[in-house]
């Protein structure tokens, strides 16, 4: 009797473990299959109001309750559907808020309702939404709004089981102001007016992480046959222009991995808050602008954006903590994708600069968030643990692979796990299990169990795990060792073919000795002050700001007010902190920025300056 009680507990303990940390639905029992939103953009109120209808899947016979996941939502009222055309109100319950997941909102039914209806109006602090006044775009005259779901946050524009173990398909209809256009992750018709509302249906099941929606004045520019690109009319013709190698990326894609399932393929060039570079909202990548360079020398991050399409959106992390399954694969896609574009050496230059980046961010990370697989914990927003481990570390587990077993059996085996999981919901486990049946079985001695252990669950890389090499970039590591060794002038560095990799490489690997002076010389020869590319940017003023280079504060600091992008101006603000003097000017400049960057880079830039409550 004993025995069977600990059994039946320890069963109803691995079931909750099973379950998403980061969400409070209990799709053991209840699932949403089916979405449909009636939403109104207000851009006054900044807020979207209206209502959702969840379609239910009912898994366990004994269930009455539906628990979703809400953050700062006003719910006005909650209806069930009784399955003969009636609706009747349902009791409900919101929790109070937790500060990581925000309020449980429980809705209770007398029976197992096929459907419910939740009225209910946003926050203009949607933690998932950012409304932009006229002044934050570049054409100054309409307003914009977008979200951003991934991680959590989702919940703070829709009540839904906000976890990536449940998909779902769904309509929406929304209505915004007559002189704006809006797209959702779904099928996009450049043609269609919005008369009555814009309406929308995604076929394909989808997390709730890639729900996606903006509104703005876009216009819309064919680049392929299924490919396409919309952004703000006064950046529509650069936008284009830079990003003519899409239909192209979806080819090689295709030709790695297989077909290409989600119909159309679009980008969206969002104003330059944007908090992140890209995010793979499917049919429709949400992108920065500050990929747009002029010589298309960003565009990888397209490459990796798309790359989504087979790793993450069509086999998709069924939980934060194996977010590597989506952003380690799609790394090393990403990778291919360029490789087959744009050569082998182009593909090697990106693999150093991760590397690269890899190695500086370990040196600061807790152990524990060194593993692919990190216990995040319910308290933390996984955003919080977000670093190039899962990307970098990832991908270069997948590279140890296909190194050892060699691309004959490698690539089958890769477009396999796509398909085998295709529209599924997965964990490192399922990948573990996978691996030993289709490519382990043939070649069991490509990893053993206690490397594979090391990778998975221990911080660093293992010690043996092959460097990546360029040859462009040992002409480069040379050209600076002169340089700085006083054996050459700076305009005898060789730079003028450079390509962008490769002065990001130059910069990467300036030591902390180099001097305000050294840098002058750089400067006057190679006018790195008025680059317009973002990422040489970034690192040319991290340099600045160690060396203390005066002359970079008037672009640094347009630079911070301009661009929202987490990853381009968080390590500035990290600089500037280490030392008082600077640390005064990067509290001044903030105060500027601050308004303009969206909640997830204020979040952060808060923390690190020690602003956080
Ligand atoms: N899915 C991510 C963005 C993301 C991750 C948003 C976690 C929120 C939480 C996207 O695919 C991504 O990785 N974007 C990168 C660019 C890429 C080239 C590494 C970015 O935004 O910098
Ligand atoms: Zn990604």
């Amino acid at each position: 009797m004993r025995l069977f009680a600990l059994l039946l507990l320890s069963l109803i303990a691995t079931s909750a473990a099973a379950l998403d940390e980061h969400s409070y639905a209990r799709y053991d029992r209840v699932r949403v299959r089916e979405l449909y939103l009636d939403l109104d953009a207000d851009f006054a109120q900044k807020q979207l109001a209206g209502f959702a209808e969840l379609v239910l899947d009912w898994r366990d016979a004994n269930a009455r309750t539906l628990d979703l996941d809400t953050r700062d939502l006003t719910i006005e009222r909650v209806a069930f559907a009784d399955g003969q055309g009636g609706w009747h109100a349902a009791r409900h319950a919101l929790a109070a808020r937790d500060p990581a997941l925000g309020s449980k909102l429980t809705i209770t039914l007398p029976r197992q309702a096929p459907r419910v209806r939740i009225w209910y109006r946003t926050s203009p602090q949607a933690s998932g939404l950012q409304w932009l006044d006229a002044a934050q775009t570049q054409g100054k005259r309409h307003p914009f709004m977008f979200s951003q779901s991934q991680s959590i946050h989702a919940r703070s524009w829709v009540p839904l089981q906000d976890t990536p173990a449940v998909r779902f398909t769904y309509r929406a209809r929304i209505g915004a102001p007559a002189a704006l256009r809006v797209v959702m992750s779904a099928d996009n018709d450049p043609k269609a007016t919005g008369a009555g509302g814009w309406r929308f249906t995604m076929p394909q099941k989808i997390p709730s992480y890639l729900l996606a929606i903006a509104v703005g004045n876009l216009e819309f520019r064919p680049l392929g046959k299924r490919t396409g690109v919309y952004a703000e009319p006064e950046r529509i013709v650069a936008a284009a222009k830079e990003l003519t190698d899409t239909e192209q990326m979806v080819d090689a894609a295709e030709a790695l991995y297989g077909p290409y399932r989600w119909g159309r393929y679009d980008i969206l060039v969002l104003p330059p808050s944007f908090p992140f570079g890209g995010m793979e909202n499917p049919r429709i990548t949400f992108a920065t602008p500050t990929i747009i360079a002029g010589d298309k020398s960003l565009v990888s991050l397209i490459a990796h954006e798309l790359a989504h399409s087979w790793s993450g959106n069509l086999v998709t992390n069924a939980a934060w903590k194996h977010f590597w399954l989506n952003e380690g694969f799609t790394n090393y896609v990403e990778n291919r994708i360029v490789e087959s574009l744009f050569g082998r050496e182009m593909a090697q230059m990106q693999l150093v600069i991760d590397q690269t980046g890899l190695f500086e961010s370990l040196r600061e990370l807790a152990p524990g968030d060194q593993w692919l697989v990190p216990e995040i914990g319910a308290h933390r927003d996984p955003d919080e643990i977000f670093s190039d481990v899962p990307y970098v570390k990832g991908a270069w587990l997948l590279r140890t692979l296909e190194k050892r077993v060699g691309r004959e059996a490698f690539d089958p085996f890769l477009r396999g796990w796509f398909d085998a999981h295709a529209f599924q919901s997965v964990t490192t486990d399922d990948f573990l299990d996978y691996l030993r049946k289709h490519l382990l079985d043939k070649h069991p001695d490509a990893i053993s169990k206690a490397e594979l252990h090391a990778w998975l669950f221990e911080p660093g890389v293992p010690k043996d795990a092959l460097l990546a090499h360029s040859a462009s970039f040992a002409a480069v590591d040379t050209a600076r060792d002169r340089w700085l060794a006083g054996e050459i002038e700076a305009d005898a560095i060789g730079a003028k073919g450079w390509v962008t990799q490769e002065w990001l490489h130059f910069l990467d690997e300036l030591p902390a000795t180099t001097t305000a002076a050294q840098l002058g010389e750089l400067d006057s020869v190679w006018k790195l002050n008025a680059t317009g590319n973002s990422e040489i940017a970034l690192r040319w003023f991290r340099a600045g700001i160690r060396a203390g280079y005066q002359p970079i504060r008037v672009p640094l600091r347009a630079y911070l007010i301009e661009i929202g992008r987490r990853k381009l101006v968080v390590p500035l603000y990290e600089e500037l902190a280490k030392k008082p003097a600077d640390k005064q000017w990067a509290l001044a400049v903030y105060a500027e920025a601050r308004p303009g960057y969206h909640p997830v880079t204020q979040h952060t830039v808060d923390q690190k300056l020690g602003l956080a409550k």
